[in-house]
C-alpha cells in the first residue's frame, strides 16, 4: 500500500545540536559542577533540596508515573536540557510528525504509526501552527484523512479476523512467524498481557533461522489445530521466508494440501499480514492483513502486524491497549515541555549520553510479564537512533543512541547487579515497576517491590566501608523509576508509545534519521554471498579470517 503523500515536502529545519548556545552551556556547566571536584552527589542533592528535589523531577503521565529525582542532574542542567531541545526545534519536527509530512526522508515517508491508534471519531489536532506555508500542510493533512479511514477499515476486519480465530475451537496454537518489528512488539505484548489471554490459545513466536526454534516447536503442533500469522512488512525478509516455507512444507507433509477448497488447506492455516500483498498471495495465502509503508517495522506492533495480540486478549483488548498509546501521543503532543514525559526521558538520554559519555543504559522491569521488554526496547532504541551521521548524512561529531540491556528484576539482581553497584563505570538504570500485582500469586508482589526500591536505593545512597574496600559501594549511581498502574492493556500501549516518543525527541535533536535502518543491509548481502561458499568450500577473494573459518567448517 502506498504512502498518503509524496517526498520533496518542506520539512522543518534541523540545526544541529552541538551548535546551539545550549550545548556549550551544558558543556561548562557539565564541566564546572560535574566533573571538577567535588562533583555532583545524589546524597548532597537530597540532603538540600529534600522533597522539593522529587517534585522537581517526578513527572505523571497517561497510565504512569515517574521519578527521575535519583538521576545526576540538577536544576540548572535540566533548564538548559529544555533550552537545547527549544534551539533544536523539537516541537516543529514533532508538528511535522503528525502532520504526516515526509520526515523518514532517506525512504521518502511520513512516519504515522501514532495514526494507528487514533480513534475513528474524534477531533483531530492542529498542526499547521508551526509551518507558515499552508499548501503542503494542506495537502498532508487531506492525505491522512484518507489514509485514517484505510487504517479503520483495516483495523476493523483485523479484530474481526481475530474474534473469528478466539471463537474457533479448532485452533489452538497460533504461530506468528516474523522477526525485528515483526516478531519483538507482538512478542512482548502477548506475554505482557498473558493473564487476559484466551485460555483456549497457545500463542507462539518464530523468529530464528535457526532451525532448532521452529523444529522443536513443530514437533509439538497438530496441523488441523494450528493457525500460521506469517508477519512480515516486506514478505522478503530471509529468516521470516525461510521459516514460512518450511512450516508450509511441514504442513503439507503432514496431510495439508495446496488446494484451497480442501479440508486441510494452506488458505485456512496459514494468513499474512504485509505491505506486499501480492507476495503473499503468491505464496499461496488468502487471507491478507495489509498495511502501509508509513509503518516502520519497530513501530508496527499498532497495525495489523498486532493481530497475536488481538488474537490473544480480544478486540475489545486491543482497543484499549490502542487507547492507552493513544493518551500518551496527546501527552506528547499537549504538554509542555518541562512536563512531557517523552521529552524529559530523552533529554536525560542526551545528557547521559553526550555530556556524561555514559554509553550504555540498564532497563530493568520488575514484572516477569515485561520480561521481553529491554529485547523490545534494543530494536526500538538502537536501530532507530544508532547512527553516525545526520538526516542529511553528514558524520555525527557527537554520540547517539547508547546501548541499551536488561533482564527482569529480581533476576537481574543475582546477575549483573554486582557491576552496577561495584562495577567502575556508572550505568544509568530504568526500573519499571507495577503498582498492582496481576492474578497469580499476588503474595509475591510486595516483596518484588520492596527489591526494586532497594536497588534504586542502595544505588544512590551507596554504603561507606573505608575498613573493607570489597564491601564498599560508592554510591550516586543514578536511576529512574517508572510506576505503571497496572499490566493493564492500557498501561502497556501508553508504556510503549512512551518509549516511542522517547527515542523520536532524542533522534530529533541528535538530527538523525530515526526512522531507517541501512545499517542492517550488508551483512545481509555478504551473508548471501557466503552460503553457497559453505557448501562449495570456495575461498577466493575473503579476508584470511573468514576463509580459515570456512575451512574449519568444512573439516
Ligand atoms: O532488521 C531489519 C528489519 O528490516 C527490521 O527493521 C524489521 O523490523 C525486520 O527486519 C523485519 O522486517 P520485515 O517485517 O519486512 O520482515
Amino acid at each position: 500500500m502506498n504512502a498518503p503523500m509524496s517526498a520533496g515536502q518542506a520539512l522543518p529545519a534541523r540545526p544541529r545540536c552541538d551548535r546551539s548556545p545550549a550545548w556549550g552551556l551544558l558543556q561548562a556547566h557539565y564541566r564546572q559542577h560535574y566533573q571538577a571536584p567535588p562533583g555532583f552527589d545524589l546524597r548532597a542533592a537530597f540532603a538540600t533540596e529534600g522533597a522539593a528535589r522529587v517534585a522537581r523531577h517526578s513527572l505523571s503521565a497517561p497510565y504512569l508515573y515517574a521519578d527521575l529525582s535519583k538521576n545526576l542532574i540538577d536544576a540548572q542542567a535540566d533548564a538548559l536540557l529544555l533550552q537545547l531541545a527549544r534551539e533544536c526545534q523539537v516541537e516543529d519536527y514533532r508538528s511535522a510528525l503528525f502532520a504526516g509530512l515526509p520526515i523518514n526522508q532517506s525512504e521518502g515517508r511520513a512516519v504515522m504509526h501514532w495514526l494507528l491508534r487514533e480513534p475513528a471519531t474524534g477531533q483531530d489536532l492542529e498542526e499547521k501552527s508551526a509551518f507558515p506555508s499552508a499548501s503542503p500542510w494542506d495537502a498532508a493533512i487531506n492525505s491522512i484523512a484518507n489514509a485514517k479511514q484505510e487504517v479503520q477499515a483495516t483495523l476493523t476486519r483485523m479484530l474481526a479476523l481475530a474474534e473469528q480465530v478466539r471463537a474457533d475451537g479448532a485452533i489452538t496454537d497460533i504461530v506468528n512467524i516474523g522477526i525485528g518489528g515483526s516478531d519483538l512488539g507482538p512478542a512482548m505484548a502477548v506475554r505482557a498481557l498473558d493473564a487476559l489471554r484466551h485460555p483456549g490459545k497457545r500463542l507462539h513466536f518464530v523468529s530464528n533461522v535457526d532451525g532448532m526454534e521452529l523444529g522443536r516447536l513443530l514437533q509439538q503442533l497438530r496441523p488441523q489445530s494450528t493457525l500460521f500469522l506469517v508477519a512480515s512488512k516486506t514478505f522478503t525478509t530471509l529468516e521470516t521466508m525461510t521459516n514460512a516455507r518450511a512450516a508450509r512444507a511441514w504442513f503439507l507433509a503432514q496431510g495439508g494440501s495446496a488446494e484451497a477448497d480442501a479440508p486441510l488447506s494452506v488458505a485456512r492455516h496459514f494468513w499474512a499480514m504485509t505491505t506486499h500483498v501480492e507476495a503473499a498471495a503468491q505464496f499461496g495465502i488468502q487471507t491478507t492483513l495489509g498495511f502501509w509503508d508509513w509503518v516502520g517495522g519497530r513501530y508496527s506492533l499498532w497495525s495489523a502486524i498486532g493481530l497475536p495480540i488481538a488474537i490473544a486478549i480480544g478486540a475489545a483488548g486491543f482497543r484499549a491497549l490502542l487507547a492507552g498509546a493513544h493518551a500518551m501521543d496527546l501527552h506528547f503532543r499537549q504538554a509542555a515541555l518541562a512536563e512531557n514525559l517523552p521529552v524529559r526521558l530523552a533529554l536525560l538520554d542526551i545528557w547521559y549520553r553526550n555530556f556524561h559519555g555514559f554509553g550504555s543504559r540498564c532497563v530493568a522491569p520488575y514484572s516477569h510479564g515485561l520480561g521481553r521488554l529491554p529485547a523490545y526496547l534494543q530494536q526500538l532504541e538502537m536501530e532507530s537512533n544508532g547512527k553516525g551521521v545526520d538526516s542529511a548524512g553528514q558524520p555525527l561529531p557527537y554520540a547517539s543512541a547508547p546501548v541499551v540491556w536488561g533482564e527482569p528484576g529480581t533476576n537481574g539482581q543475582h546477575a549483573f547487579f554486582q557491576l552496577l553497584h561495584q562495577g567502575p563505570e556508572p550505568v544509568p538504570v530504568e526500573f519499571i515497576a507495577l503498582r498492582r500485582p496481576g492474578p497469580d500469586l499476588p503474595g509475591q508482589h510486595p516483596r518484588l517491590l520492596a527489591n526494586a526500591l532497594a536497588q534504586a536505593r542502595a544505588l544512590m545512597l551507596g554504603r561507606d566501608r573505608p575498613d573493607d574496600p570489597q564491601r564498599a559501594f560508592s554510591g550516586n549511581r543514578p536511576s529512574s523509576f517508572l510506576l505503571l498502574d497496572a499490566l493493564s492493556p492500557e498501561a502497556l500501549g501508553a508504556l510503549i508509545a512512551l518509549y516511542e516518543h522517547r527515542v523520536f525527541v532524542a533522534g530529533a535533536i541528535w538530527g538523525i534519521n530515526s526512522f531507517d535502518q541501512w545499517g542492517v543491509e550488508l551483512g545481509k548481502q555478504l551473508a548471501q554471498d557466503l552460503e553457497p561458499r559453505l557448501a562449495s568450500g570456495a575461498t577466493e577473494g575473503l579476508d584470511a579470517s573468514t576463509a580459515q573459518l570456512l575451512r574449519r567448517i568444512g573439516a
